[in-house]
């Protein structure tokens, strides 16, 4: 474990409550471990700047599963892409609805590209593509 530090942070005390309201709201316990989160996700953003970096990412999709060419699209996309598809999660939310999350391994761009063109696909109703590291790079 990395030594730990302290800093003094000067702002406004508008900025200040805002945060407080937010941080309260999503369960923070004090402003240094939604700090310390803030600071690891700019980190991960930074790391997908570089697009031959190994990394990860899951992407979650949900679609109506009577638009019956798409679950095979959705396979052959994975298959042909560069990606590694580490592994997938499959819920029939409701009669007509499936919600699909795919964790993958490999570039960057490799990721990015593959989650955008499931995402693009007709049929799917809402994606959203996850960047994802690993602990060993942000500590
Ligand atoms: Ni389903």
């Amino acid at each position: 474990m990395s030594d730990t530090v302290r800093f003094g942070v000067s702002l406004g005390l508008d900025l200040l409550d805002q945060f407080d309201t937010l941080i309260n709201k999503m369960g923070y316990d004090n402003r240094s471990e939604a700090v310390r989160d803030l600071i690891r996700q700019k980190l991960t953003e930074e790391q997908w700047q570089a697009p031959d970096r190994q990394t990860f990412a899951a992407v979650m999709l949900v679609y109506n599963h009577h638009k019956m060419s798409l679950p095979s699209r959705l396979t052959e996309l994975q298959h042909d892409s560069l990606a590694k598809i580490i592994g997938s999660f499959h819920v029939h939310i409701d009669r007509h609805s499936c919600l699909e999350i795919i964790v993958m391994r490999g570039k960057g761009k490799d990721l990015r590209a593959l989650g955008e063109r499931m995402i693009s696909l007709k049929g799917v109703k809402y994606g959203k593509l996850n960047l994802g590291t690993s602990t060993e790079d942000i500590h």
